[in-house]
């Protein structure tokens, strides 16, 4: 066959196809006009911990969001959700990576995530520029909020700062004087025992050591044996995870818990009960949430999340259900259009969330501004002894937006 005769071939094959493809699609437009395009899905992309001692946060996040969602039948503002889930594995190395994985090749529309102060900063760096719909449901840092606040970026959870500046007071009201500190050395731990010191030191409190350890290490053997030592008033610590349960059944081993009183911030105490058993007893936090807040919201949803995941509900989960509840407010203002940014966003920043915890609203930077409860562990459950401040806002410094 000559050149010309196999093009001439080619393109009566191509007509032919198209040709018949057209008649197709006529008798089917003729045939069954009902057939309409369906709108596409709305993509979430989860950037949580999956392994590592942040693993159970990333998990009941996750689980508690999609029960919102299931609970609307699958749909927010009426478009269907489907998700993409990256283990961000608590590292911040790999978050940059991750979230750009999860914008530029997943092309999510939705960012949620993540637990870790340190991936938090990496993860915002790159979705401010990107313009990408950003929900915290808990990493604490707070840039996030703070110097790197951005209008696409929410928060459901709480600064790092915010469930710890309430025990200073508590404390130093209780005639306590020298404590020592201790946590993680990054991000989240600096910054909780930063807000712990300023409210304890303003109220006539002063720290005496001040001890930390290295993300996520778990040898606490040398430090316990330094507070013995010092026989502070009270040690106040952040951990969270795998990590708290160690440190709460460590601190009860050593014998600490009948001589030096241990407090943190709530995240010591919460979705840990069941692992720390007995050593947890009488230890007292401060956080934005109880188990036990006697609140239509929390009791419906401490029943749907049990039946649904086999486990009780924690704050971690409470933070992920508030993210879903947030993201189907910005969608049911902008009818589903996810594209419609503005509106979602103003939405979005104007939303008073009906959440387990208690009805909360954003700051200008997106932070909640919320109830900060005092809580005692009894049995399996952290109880709600009181508010140890209401309302409470973070400072947002360095936010243009605030
Ligand atoms: C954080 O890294 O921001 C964090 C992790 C677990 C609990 C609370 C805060």
């Amino acid at each position: 066959m000559t050149d010309s005769k196999m093009k001439s071939a080619q393109s009566r094959r191509t007509f032919l196809k198209t040709a018949t493809g057209a008649a197709t699609l006529a008798a089917t437009t003729l045939h069954a006009p009902y057939i309409m395009a369906q709108p596409s899905k709305v993509r979430v992309g989860f950037l949580l911990p999956y392994t590592g001692t942040y693993a159970k946060l990333g998990q009941a996040i996750t689980g508690a969001f999609k029960l919102h969602v299931d609970e609307h039948g699958g749909r927010l503002g009426g478009r269907t959700i489907e998700y993409v889930q990256v283990d961000s594995e608590a590292k911040p190395a790999k978050a940059t990576d991750n979230t750009n994985r999860l914008v530029n090749l997943e092309k999510v529309d939705v960012i949620v995530g993540p637990v870790h102060s340190g991936v938090a900063v990496a993860m915002v760096r790159v979705t401010r520029e990107s313009g990408t719909l950003t929900i915290d449901p808990n990493a604490g840092a707070g840039v996030v909020t703070g110097a790197l606040c951005a209008p696409n970026v929410f928060r459901t959870s709480f600064s790092n700062w915010q469930p710890s500046y309430p025990m200073g007071k508590v404390l130093a009201d209780r005639g306590m004087k020298k404590a020592v500190t201790l946590t993680w050395k990054y991000a989240a731990g600096q910054e909780a025992i930063g807000g712990f010191v300023q409210n304890f030191t303003a109220h006539g409190g002063s720290i005496v050591k001040d001890l930390w350890v290295p993300f996520p290490k778990v040898e606490f053997q040398s430090l316990l044996t330094e507070i013995a030592s010092i026989k502070p008033d009270a040690v106040f610590v952040f951990f969270a995870g795998g990590g708290a349960v160690k440190f709460v059944k460590d601190y009860a081993a050593a014998g600490l818990h009948n001589s030096v009183p241990l407090f943190g911030s709530g995240f010591l105490t919460d979705g840990t009960l069941k692992a720390q058993g007995d050593a947890a007893q009488g230890l007292e936090t401060t956080l934005h949430y109880g188990d036990g807040l006697i609140l239509p919201k929390n009791l419906a949803f401490r029943e749907a999340y049990l039946k649904a995941a086999g486990r009780e509900a924690d704050v971690y989960a409470v933070q992920g259900y508030d993210a879903a509840q947030l993201l189907r407010i910005g969608l049911e203002a902008a009818n589903g259009d996810v594209k419609a940014k503005k509106r979602m966003i103003e939405s979005m920043g104007s939303a008073e969330i009906d959440s387990p915890r208690g009805k909360f609203t954003l700051s200008k930077a997106h932070n909640p501004v919320q109830d900060i409860y005092l809580r005692k562990v009894v049995g399996m459950e952290n109880k709600v002894q009181g508010v140890a401040h209401k309302a409470l806002a973070d400072p947002a410094t360095g936010c243009k937006m605030a």
